[in-house]
């Protein structure tokens, strides 16, 4: 892989403050963007045996369950008789049953269970006819995408080289270590941009990151990869003294199946980041946008299987996880209240920022994507 900078110089941000505050474009972008795009909906090892999901894509709702292959798909979250919501956000046990009249729908959204069927001559002659909307819906490993757009590029395209990362992070990703929702008072872009640049780490995380986070510190910068249009990501060397405490442990705790020495976080654009250290557990947060001002970040721990581990060793992991969520939620409340600032900021802000050179390339390399994306919409 290679890494590119993606210009030389500071540049004006290429996103005007209205496009974080403005409410007619938050609605255009959830029509548009989020509908055009593929959008992260969850993983496969959430949608185990009969089981449904319901999730928020742009401005629809919808929920994804597996078929009789067992191949994730994904259907508008309204019931064809009159159209109420079949399942509230989150994971749930069973097959689709609407809340209303208790219409019942197989694994392909088809409804199969309808109280005093008798009433309902043409449902019962083709159900078929009455099949829950579906969307496009696919997947790169365990991470499952959905895209409203009848047309448009399939997932593999869309991910690019994301797509092998995706697939590799899967190998081996066994259960939800820690999970959580939580909102960000900001608009989503807010969130993403923050996540995309370490510049703010001194300043904001002193108590955390800067501490111990396992890094490297006399390497000069972590590298940046952007062979992706959309998507970028950064690798950071980890700390040697890191590296051989885990080299010590490897008798105890086993093996992981990807292992490598770095810290690593990708955005997937536009609103999914995975991040790592070292690959014994991922990092997945998803940035859905409720309102103009309002994120609900959406985070999963997933960790890995260990092959050889002890006893002794399934406790020192245990103990790794536990202080990684402890850091991990420290961390989304620095970020959380300093992106408050900036929205706040942005509410009356009357130009576009400047981005520093280097530092902030993958700001530069999001808006330019997005500014594209807008773009191509109009
Ligand atoms: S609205 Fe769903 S069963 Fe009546
Ligand atoms: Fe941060």
């Amino acid at each position: 892989m290679v890494s590119v900078s993606v210009h030389a110089d500071a540049a004006t941000g290429l996103i005007a403050p209205s496009q974080y505050v403005d409410p007619g474009h938050h609605a255009a972008e959830l029509d548009g963007l989020f509908a055009r795009t593929w959008v992260f909906v969850g993983l496969r090892l959430e949608l185990q045996g009969i089981s449904h999901r319901g999730v928020n894509v742009g401005n629809k709702k919808l929920l994804v369950q597996c078929d009789g292959e067992g191949r994730p798909r994904a259907f508008l979250n309204v019931c064809s008789h009159r159209q109420a919501q079949l399942c509230e956000p989150g994971t749930h046990s069973g097959p689709v049953r609407c809340p209303y009249h208790g219409w019942v729908y197989d694994r392909e959204g088809v409804p199969v269970g309808i109280p005093q069927k008798q009433a309902f001559p043409q449902v019962v002659a083709a159900p078929q006819r009455f099949r829950l909307t579906e969307y496009a819906c696919e997947t790169a490993g365990q991470f499952i995408f959905v895209r409203l757009a009848a047309q448009g590029p399939n997932l593999a395209e869309y991910l690019g080289s994301q797509f092998d990362f995706l697939v590799r992070a899967s190998e081996g990703m066994a259960s939800i270590q820690d999970e959580f929702r939580q909102d960000v008072p900001a608009n989503w872009k807010v969130a993403i941009e923050n996540s995309l640049e370490g510049y703010h780490v001194p300043a904001v995380h002193s108590r955390t990151f800067m501490q111990t986070d396992g890094m490297d510190r006399a390497e000069a910068a972590p590298r940046f990869f952007f062979e992706d249009r959309l998507h970028s990501h950064l690798e950071h060397a980890a700390a040697p003294d890191w590296i051989t405490r885990f080299a010590r442990m490897e008798s105890k705790i086993g093996k992981w199946p990807w292992r490598f020495e770095h810290y690593t976080h990708h955005l997937i654009f536009p609103n999914l980041t995975v991040t790592s250290f070292m690959g014994y557990s991922f990092h997945i947060q998803c940035f859905e946008p409720t309102v103009v001002d309002r994120t609900t970040v959406h985070s999963r721990t997933v960790g890995v299987e260990f092959v050889g581990a002890t006893p002794a060793g399934v406790k020192m992991m245990e103990h790794i996880y536990g202080d990684g969520h402890a850091f991990t939620r420290k961390v989304f409340e620095e970020d959380g209240e300093i992106c408050r600032k900036v929205q706040a900021g942005l509410q009356c802000a009357v130009r576009p920022g400047v981005l520093a050179q280097g530092l902030e390339d993958r700001v530069k390399h999001f808006q330019q994507a997005y500014a594209r994306a807008v773009h191509a919409l109009q």
